[in-house]
């Protein structure tokens, strides 16, 4: 059996409360396997603690017949099962066709006074598991219909990007506000996992069943993650298996020179194929559910197979022919653009850059390479069209990369709940209200969802407490991209907040007010940082809070032009870099017209004078100040309704003053974006705000 460290940190959402419903009945399990063991240890933890009972069917007892709610030694309330391990309750064998529930689905049911959880896989019987735990007292209340729960994407995978030495620069995590990594410290594999494990059981308990270990940008010491240092690796695949969840290694594409001696890492070379091959084959050996490789090659500065006159679809497929052997994925990122351009030059366009090199490979990549796309076509902003790289690759696996990590949306600093945007981005609809969703994209595709997670070692893992929400709505999403976002939040609040559900425990206040501050925060912090779609206008390396010409003068490809008469960037095929045109119909015409063009996007796609006239009937300059003195008014709403929470009780003051900390930041920081955008953009046109408020 599974031993679990007792680990000092919040629970997030799954305090030992979360398990009081199953805890305290009589319940069985049937079935064997790495993951009904930890579904047993789970129900004995829930079992000791609230004063239930629990027995697990061994295989050999055969198949006696459970139905109702007995087994002849006792009656039970729940029994979890594969559908493998005999006859099951009948509550649940109607209408459960053995091998129907697939790899990490199962069945719930609920009739005379048995809930029954029914899987094919022992992963179904974990996710199973889990889902009993959200509905809580909800899956003993009343008789239930059988429902099928399958995920949507079998890929559902979280990239960290941990570093092993702690980077110069970036830090231990790049772009991480959680403090530093769960897995290395300062160069070395940290000795106690239990942080590891906790972590696992928290991503099997909202559906994520993928990690990768290491940054994207992987450097000299990270290279080794894939020889000398696969121990590092190994050990994070131990602790997270028992969890449902497999491994993946960001690779440095010139691997083949840093750590095998040879003078090329042409992917068409030979005994480049082999290396790689080879080391592929001895991280099988290892570890035999290895899920594959990352690779971010070509962009921001690593190596790729462009130095070789290669095409990135030639680059995927070493890899990918290096893995297949042993049914290994690479994930291939379609992140490469011209980081070094020159900001005089109007006619490059950042915007363009993954479509222009990938659309044209449409087909050539293997069938076990996906290739990974960030959701718009610039870099994780607030604000940002779909990317059009979704929809130009129809014989191509496309992953859909979200950022958990808040590193243009707050930095774990600001309150900012990204489940609206995420969700808003996978029912985005490219050839219009007939065709497919993004999501159903990336889930008919095969690649699935990928996102960059915000954990680090901090005590409440997300330092932000409010941003763990992010985290568990991103599994969510992933495992059903149409649940709606809000009700994502509010499982989250039920499960984190507990107990929840009990008289004059101050529930439904602190519900109504974490839904007042997060429902909208996305939204808000739209509303006082860039606006109208135009992105960036952040301080240049860090990222965070307002410096508006930071980066207009560089060679990043992230620029607003604001001049005396407008703002915003001219993407139109008619007279600007024609990235209008990367767009099927019917999105290609509207964004090409300033009239049709949804005003949140308006700048990303136009430049317009500061007098023109939006769809909502504001001008560009007015909407800019209007937005910029509401978001910082909503900013000190959220502190306020904080402020009338009690700590105690459902609130620990740990977590409330972490929280009221950080909206004093966040108060502070969307006054500063208010008064330098308004500034800004006040001394730029000379128009005055049309209610005279103060502009510095
Ligand atoms: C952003 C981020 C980088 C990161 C890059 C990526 O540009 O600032 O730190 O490496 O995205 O996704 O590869």
């Amino acid at each position: 059996m599974t031993r679990f460290d007792p680990v000092e940190v919040h629970a997030a959402w799954l305090p030992a409360e979360a398990f009081r419903a199953i805890g305290s009945r009589r319940v069985l399990l049937c079935g064997e396997g790495q993951l009904v063991e930890t579904v047993a240890h789970e129900i004995e933890q829930a079992c000791a603690r609230y004063g239930g009972s629990w027995r697990q069917r061994e295989p050999d007892e055969g198949g006696t017949d459970l139905g109702p709610g007995s087994d002849g030694d006792g009656s039970y309330e729940l029994i979890l099962g594969l559908t493998s391990a005999g006859s099951l309750p009948s509550a649940a064998d109607a209408v459960v066709e053995r091998g129907a529930l697939g790899e990490e689905g199962f069945a719930l049911a609920r009739r005379d006074g048995l809930t029954a959880v029914v899987a094919d896989e022992p992963a179904g019987l974990l996710y199973g598991l889990f889902h009993v735990v959200r509905l809580g007292e909800a899956a003993f209340a009343h008789s239930r219909p059988v429902e099928l729960h399958r995920p949507a994407a079998r890929l559902r995978m979280l990239d960290h990007w941990d570093n092993v030495d702690a980077h110069p620069v970036m830090g231990q995590v790049e772009r991480g506000y959680s403090g530093g990594s769960i897995f290395w410290d300062d160069g070395v594999l940290r000795a106690d996992f239990g942080r590891v494990r906790a972590y696992g059981r928290l991503l099997a308990a909202c559906g994520i069943n993928r990690v990768t270990v290491n940054n994207v940008n992987v450097h000299s010491t990270e290279a080794h993650l894939l020889t000398d240092r696969l121990g590092d690796v190994i050990a994070i695949a131990d602790a997270l298996r028992p969890y449902g969840i497999r491994v993946h290694l960001s690779v440095n594409f010139a691997s083949p020179i840093a750590l095998g001696d040879l003078p090329t890492a042409d992917p068409l070379d030979p005994h480049v194929r082999s290396w790689w091959a080879e080391t592929t084959r001895q991280v099988y050996e290892s570890i035999p559910d290895f899920g594959g490789y990352v690779v971010k090659a070509d962009s921001e500065g690593q190596p790729g197979p462009f130095a070789y006159g290669r095409t990135h679809a030639e680059g995927a497929n070493l890899l990918a022919d290096a893995l297949a052997p042993f049914g290994g994925i690479v994930h291939w990122r379609a992140f490469v653009y011209n980081h070094r351009q020159d900001w005089r030059d109007r006619a490059t366009d950042r915007a363009r850059a993954a479509y222009d090199h990938f659309a044209p490979l449409d087909g050539q990549f293997r069938t076990n390479a996906i290739l990974q796309v960030k959701y718009g076509p610039i870099d994780f902003q607030t604000r940002e069209p779909v990317s059009p790289v979704i929809a130009a690759m129809p014989s191509t696996r496309l992953a859909v990369e979200f950022q958990v990590t808040q590193e243009y949306t707050g930095q774990q600093r600001h309150v900012c709940y990204l489940g609206p945007l995420w969700s808003e981005v996978l029912g985005f609809r490219p050839w219009g209200a007939e065709g497919s969703t993004v999501a159903q994209i990336a889930v008919a595709s095969g690649g699935g969802l990928v996102a960059v997670s915000n954990v680090g070692d901090d005590p409440f893992w997300t330092g932000h407490p409010l941003a763990q929400a992010n985290l568990y709505a991103f599994g969510r999403l992933a495992w059903d991209p149409q649940l709606d976002p809000i009700a994502v939040l509010d499982e989250w609040i039920d499960l984190t907040f507990q107990p929840f559900a009990g008289e004059g425990t101050g529930g439904a206040k602190l519900r109504g007010t974490l839904h007042a501050m997060m429902d909208e925060s996305w939204r808000v912090y739209e509303q006082y940082t860039a606006p109208l779609g135009v992105g960036f206008m952040v301080r240049p390396g860090q990222h965070y809070g307002p410096d508006v010409d930071g980066y207009e003068y560089t060679p990043w490809g992230t620029y607003h032009f604001a001049d005396r008469d407008g703002v915003g960037v001219d993407r139109t095929r008619a007279s600007g870099t024609g990235f209008t045109g990367q767009y099927p119909q019917p999105w290609s015409d509207v964004y090409e017209s300033v009239e049709q063009c949804p005003d949140e996007l308006l700048l990303f796609f136009h430049h317009v004078a500061y007098n023109h006239v939006l769809r909502s009937g504001s001008t560009v300059i007015q909407h800019i100040y209007d937005t910029h003195f509401a978001g910082a008014q909503r900013a000190a709403e959220m502190r306020q309704a904080w402020e009338e929470i009690e700590p105690g009780g459902l609130v620990t003051p740990a977590l409330y003053a972490r929280v009221r900390d950080r909206l004093e930041e966040q108060v502070r920081s969307a006054q500063e974006w208010r008064d330098q955008i308004n500034a800004y953009f006040l001394r730029k046109s000379g128009i005055g705000d049309a209610h005279q408020r103060r502009i510095y």
